[in-house]
């Protein structure tokens, strides 16, 4: 089929390319031509595992295709998928700026019968009222469909997400957009069906709700966590043993330093403020919120506890991983990102480690001065008093002991729990953490 993405960031990327490699003749746009004239040549502007390999082969095939103009997005394509971003007003209300200036280019642009796929996260109620703007711009009487299709791709396992997906949600009521959405995942959906549909307003809020949800869990864990904390409780053994129960399940139970990316804080303001629009008190959705942005601080304050404010003047650290997760190098709102900007004011110098996203955390850290950027993680460790573990990379499971004895502290912040408490302190080195 003859499909069109819009906007080509993470979202947009990931379906262009899967849809490529199923056979699908695709064609992204995006208004920003240096990312256009790039991804010609298959460079892509951020780290997803595989990629940059789907990408390649299909580019190789010309089975996808980038263009910044919209007669060519336009050109007779079964559908189409909106995929730019929702940024946050401060308020968190969600800004749909760059799906209205879409939506005014598609209907200035489109010259034949398609469907309309609005794939960004947006607020109940907003497809039907692009479907409105469209109208008021459209000239000619065509037939345009327009259908929510919300995506649920982890950064780092995007591509197989896609591939692989739990659920295919299609907000429509529509016969005819239900079958053409059976065709375009049909590759996706063949051995079970994936696809659910439902009206356009239950798909919006579906996508809200889950994220928020999956935050939900990882602040509980992290509440239950603080009590288990000041008492001899390991958050561990409690995880394990709720997540036994089957209507519990064993996923996103993990305790640390709380979550961060792109997804979980933006899309729990832009569902806090669903509510407030409708006079609704948001009462869980706030107390997630809440957690998660005090749950780094519980970390300081073992730092603080442990040094006074004064020797940590005169103190260098080390920190390990600064992207919002491992297997990705996007640094949006992670939890590292602001452990260090806290952590500056008060200590000597920090040395910052992370396998790929070095160079988003320098740009984003541009204006602090005492911060030294590493291409080994043990380099200097020697000078630094204790290690602060911000991101669960892989290559962080299993430290060199010997390595971790040089701290002049001996101190080791595990922010993630995934260190053996047991043989760090049997070698003498100084574990902290929460509730382990
Ligand atoms: C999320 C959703 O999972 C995905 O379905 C949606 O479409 C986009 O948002 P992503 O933002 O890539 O995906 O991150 P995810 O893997 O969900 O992790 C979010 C944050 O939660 C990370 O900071 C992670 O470290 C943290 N987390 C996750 C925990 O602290 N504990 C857990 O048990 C799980």
């Amino acid at each position: 089929m003859k499909i069109s993405i819009i906007g080509t960031g993470y979202v947009g990327l990931v379906t262009g390319a899967c849809f490529a490699e199923i056979g699908h003749s695709v064609t992204c746009l995006d208004i920003d031509s240096t990312r256009i004239r790039k991804l010609n040549n298959a460079s892509i502007p951020f780290y997803e595992p595989g990629l940059e390999r789907i990408l390649k082969k299909s580019l190789e095939k010309n089975q996808i295709k980038f263009t910044t103009n919209y007669s060519l997005a336009c050109k007779n394509p079964d559908a189409i998928f909106v995929c730019v971003g929702t940024p946050s007003y401060k308020s968190g209300k969600p800004n749909l700026k760059f799906i209205k200036n879409v939506i005014k280019s598609l209907a200035l642009a489109i010259n034949s019968e398609t469907v309309i796929f609005l794939k960004s996260t947006v607020p109940v109620g907003t497809t039907a009222s692009m479907e409105r703007l469209f109208k008021k711009y459209l000239k000619s009487k065509l037939d345009i469909a327009f259908a929510s299709n919300p995506e649920f791709l982890k950064e780092g396992s995007a591509v197989n997400d896609f591939k692989s997906p739990d659920r295919i949600i299609v907000g429509t009521k529509s016969k005819k957009v239900q079958e053409i959405s059976k065709n375009i995942f049909h590759a996706f959906n063949h051995q079970r069906s994936r696809i659910l549909f439902t009206s356009i307003e239950s798909s919006e809020l579906i996508k809200y709700a889950a994220n928020s949800f999956l935050a939900t869990k990882i602040s509980f864990m992290n509440e239950i966590a603080r009590l288990a904390d000041s008492t001899s409780a390991n958050i561990d053994d409690v995880r394990k043993g709720m997540g036994a129960d089957p209507r519990i399940g064993s996923a996103f139970l993990y305790s640390g330093l709380g979550y961060g990316g792109s997804c979980f804080p933006k899309d729990i303001d832009g569902l806090i403020s669903s509510f407030k629009d409708k006079n609704l008190h948001p009462s869980i959705l706030e107390a997630v919120k809440t957690v998660n942005s005090s749950q780094h601080k519980l970390y300081l304050k073992k730092i603080y506890d442990a040094f006074s404010k004064a020797k940590l003047k005169n103190m260098s650290i080390h920190i390990w991983g600064t992207s919002f997760k491992p297997e990705t190098d996007d640094i949006r709102d992670s939890i590292s990102i602001k452990l260090i900007r806290s952590l500056s004011k008060d200590v000597k110098k920090i040395f910052i480690y992370d396998p790929i996203a070095l160079k988003n955390t320098k740009n984003e850290l541009i204006d602090l001065q005492n911060l030294v950027f590493l291409r080994d993680k043990y380099t200097n460790i020697k000078q630094s008093n204790f290690l602060i573990l911000a991101t669960e990379w892989k290559e962080f499971w299993d430290p060199d002991i010997k390595k971790l004895q040089s701290l002049k502290s001996k101190t080791v912040i595990d922010g993630r729990n995934i260190l053996n408490r047991k043989h760090l302190e049997s070698s003498g080195i100084n574990y902290l953490c929460i509730a382990r």
